[in-house]
């Protein structure tokens, strides 16, 4: 496919959504309109899936948690995703697959074989151009996060910290992967991320 897909991963509050609004602007001023998606969500029915997710205080089973995850994850695919990497857009996404095999695989315990399968269904096989994971102490990350907890958050530390230990993870076999320290301040990290979607563009 024509396209760029970049994917920002991480734990919560590690800073991705700072990180890809700094990307986009850069963008911009290079003459370049990126299509920016977000995860769960970006479609209709993507849009009321999150807000089963994180808005409302409902109990569920992991598995159903991954299935309501790859749903909104395959309409997004199908009705946005792939329409724009054929027509080639530049994309820019706040997190992806990548998101459930670190949640609900590391974090809640699923098979991770069960995790890849089913996100190469949802995905198509599509396959981010880079994907940017920023690394940072799941107290910090907390820290940082004044507003009020979702349904992830208050799962608590320990929860966070087999996810963060499985973006690390995941960071060493994924190819086309960042690892980066995002206890770095914020201009910096824009930096370093700029120069690879440089050398990627
Ligand atoms: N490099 C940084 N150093 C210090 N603080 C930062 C840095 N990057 C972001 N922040 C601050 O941390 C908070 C969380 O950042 P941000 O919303 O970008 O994280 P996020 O990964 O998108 O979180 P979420 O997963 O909840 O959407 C914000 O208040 C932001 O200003
Ligand atoms: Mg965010």
């Amino acid at each position: 496919m024509k396209g760029v897909f970049i994917v920002f991963e991480g734990i919560d509050g590690c800073g991705k959504s700072t990180q890809l609004r700094a990307l986009s602007k850069r963008l911009q001023a290079y003459g370049i309109e990126p299509l920016v998606i977000r995860e769960p969500g970006g479609t209709p029915v993507g849009e009321q899936i999150r807000e089963i997710l994180l808005e409302r205080p409902l109990e569920m089973e992991p598995l159903t948690e991954l299935l309501l995850y790859e749903a909104s994850r395959s309409e997004l695919t199908r009705t946005v995703l792939r329409p724009a990497l054929q027509a080639g857009q530049v994309v820019l996404a706040d997190r992806f697959a990548m998101a459930s095999l670190a949640y609900q695989g590391y974090g809640r315990g699923l098979d991770l074989t069960l995790v890849r399968h089913f996100n190469t269904i949802a995905t198509e096989g599509i396959e981010p151009s880079m994907t940017i994971i920023l690394d940072v102490p799941v107290e910090v990350a907390l820290a940082r996060k004044r507003s009020a907890f979702d349904r992830l958050e208050r799962a608590g530390l320990e929860f966070h910290e087999r996810v963060r230990r499985g973006y690390r993870e995941l960071a060493q076999q994924t190819p086309g992967s960042l690892l980066l320290d995002g206890t770095r301040p914020a201009s910096e990290l824009a930096e370093q991320i700029w120069k690879a979607v440089e050398s990627l563009l």
